[in-house]
């Protein structure tokens, strides 16, 4: 897809699809003008919804040289989510009637440069995000329409331009990573292995100066004393890999980088306590916090971010074998502290346990982690927010502007000192699962045990990091599957900090 920044009139513009904005109340006159009060008419007769998610396609015969209106709702206010909504259903709708050439009409107003930048940043996810597709796995079939093959997204003027340029620069950049993060996430677990992730990683660093990758292999992790990740990884064939990513720490030798941790079971079936059989598919997805992680470096990769960032990916599989770890082992934690196995399918914050351990040598400004950690959250908060702790009340502050200016909802959770008491063990450091209650936060305190005394924020993203058909309303970006949750937040909040 080739995308161009012009301040041309939209009305003299030859293209298979002009993209027309509608808000509540607000009609674009000057296309209004030009179709001879079409739109109006459109939505005084109940036709169009300017707060619906119904695309109209307008033709406009010859009044204007664009050969096809694409008329997108826009809600009650042009915000930024509104840009990103209504670029993604317009492109996606566009997409599905054969593609070519679009023509994006100015949705917002825009006040100075950094307006500009945000808009064309708020463009470039809501179509390159948008309009991805998980394909890869299909043959190509006849009629499915056809891609976006040029792009003008057009400002109101020509100094406009510049800053709408830094904004569509970032927002691709960032869109790319998400959509890495959403491929591997979709991706199968008999493609999806710890060595395909840690292929990624090491692929990702390579076309980077500015990034360094290490891949801990079963033996190094097993030098490094990592009892828990490895507990986890032995009851499958599949290697583990345990992924260290390095973004400019040499650049900034005395600043603390701030580490990112991300889950990644490539397959979880829980183990000896098996799950059920239903839904148990979705269980490749449980890679999501790991490939998000990916997705953020890949970002960081093609951006100019001045910040030392560690990334940290314990990739396994949990499987069951005749070497798979039993309810009732004791695994030696890197940390030195001991667990004991009481449920097998609490595999994540094993796992999690080594990483955090590993990320004290980093000496961390602040530490992210992100994992679909419980089923509890999703029991919480449903599949559109993402549930998180925090042991810091600025980061969390800095975390849900982030995520607002991201549009992918965040809602703090309680670290309950009191049920820090359901993980005592009678015979090891703690045991591996609380009660049934109140699980995302047990799981929580369990991670907070391996955390040092830095700012510190956990994720569980296990509701919105894999949107199934039952969800709704679908997500308006990524309306099935990975939806790539929280490369966004992260690369807000990372630039936020470097600034
Ligand atoms: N990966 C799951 C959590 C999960 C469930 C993610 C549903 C996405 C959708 C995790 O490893 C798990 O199995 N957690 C258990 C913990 C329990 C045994 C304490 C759970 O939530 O049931
Ligand atoms: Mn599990
Ligand atoms: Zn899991």
């Amino acid at each position: 897809m080739n995308v161009r920044i012009t301040a041309q009139d939209p009305l003299r513009l030859p293209c298979d699809w002009l993209l027309v904005g509608i808000a509540d109340g607000d009609v674009p006159e000057m296309f209004d003008n030009a179709l001879g009060g079409l739109l109006r008419e459109l939505v005084e007769r109940g036709e169009f919804d300017p707060n619906g998610r119904e695309v109209t396609v307008v033709h406009p015969r010859g009044a204007i040289p664009a050969r096809r209106l694409l008329v997108v709702p826009m809600g009650r206010e042009r915000t930024a989510e509104a840009v990103r909504r209504a670029v993604a259903l317009g492109g996606r709708k566009a997409k599905r009637l054969g593609g070519g050439h679009v023509v994006i009409a100015p949705l917002q107003e825009i006040a100075d440069a950094d307006a500009a930048s945000a808009y064309a940043q708020a463009v470039a996810e809501g179509l390159f995000v948008g309009t991805y597709e998980f394909e890869s796995f299909r043959r190509k079939q006849e009629g499915r329409g056809g891609p976006l093959t040029d792009v003008d997204l057009l400002v109101a003027q020509e100094d406009q331009v510049a800053g709408a340029e830094t904004g569509l620069a970032w927002g691709r950049a960032v869109a790319e990573g998400v959509n890495l993060a959403r491929t591997l996430v979709n991706e199968p677990a008999n493609v999806a292995t710890p060595a395909r992730l840690a292929g990624v990683a090491e692929e990702i660093a390579s076309a980077a100066g500015h990034i360094r990758c290490r891949v801990l292999d079963e033996k190094a992790a097993a030098q490094e004393g990592m009892g828990a990740f490895l507990g986890v990884a032995r009851g499958s064939d599949n290697p583990p890999a345990f992924i260290v990513l390095e973004h400019r720490l040499d650049e900034f030798p005395d600043t603390k980088p701030v580490v990112l941790v991300g889950k990644a079971i490539t397959f979880d079936s829980g183990g000896y306590n098996i799950k059920p059989s239903q839904g148990l598919w979705k269980m490749k997805s449980d890679m999501s916090g790991g490939a998000a992680v990916l997705g953020t470096f890949d970002a960081l990769a093609r951006l100019e971010v001045s910040l030392p960032v560690v990334g940290l990916v314990p990739a396994a599989e949990n499987l069951v074998s005749g070497h798979a770890y039993r309810p009732g082992d004791i695994l030696h934690s890197l940390s030195g502290q001991t667990i004991e196995i009481q449920n097998t399918d609490a595999e994540g914050r094993l796992i999690l346990a080594d990483a955090l351990a590993y990320a004290e040598r980093y000496g961390p400004r602040a530490l992210v982690d992100m994992a679909t950690l419980t089923g509890a959250m999703m029991v919480a908060l449903g599949y559109s927010l993402t549930g998180y702790f925090c042991n810091d009340d600025d980061l969390a502050a800095q975390l849900e502007a982030a995520a607002e200016r991201a549009g992918e909802p965040i809602w703090r959770m309680p670290l309950w000192d009191e049920y820090d008491a359901y993980l005592e063990s009678k015979v090891a450091d703690m045991r591996n699962v609380g009660i049934r209650w109140g699980g995302a936060i047990t799981a929580a305190l369990f991670l907070r045990r391996f955390v040092g005394s830095y700012p510190w924020a956990h994720l569980d993203i296990a509701g919105t990091a894999f949107a199934d058909s039952d969800r709704k309303p679908p997500p308006p970006l990524t309306p099935y599957g990975a939806t790539g949750v929280p490369v966004r937040t992260l690369m807000e909040w990372l630039r936020a900090l470097a600034a």
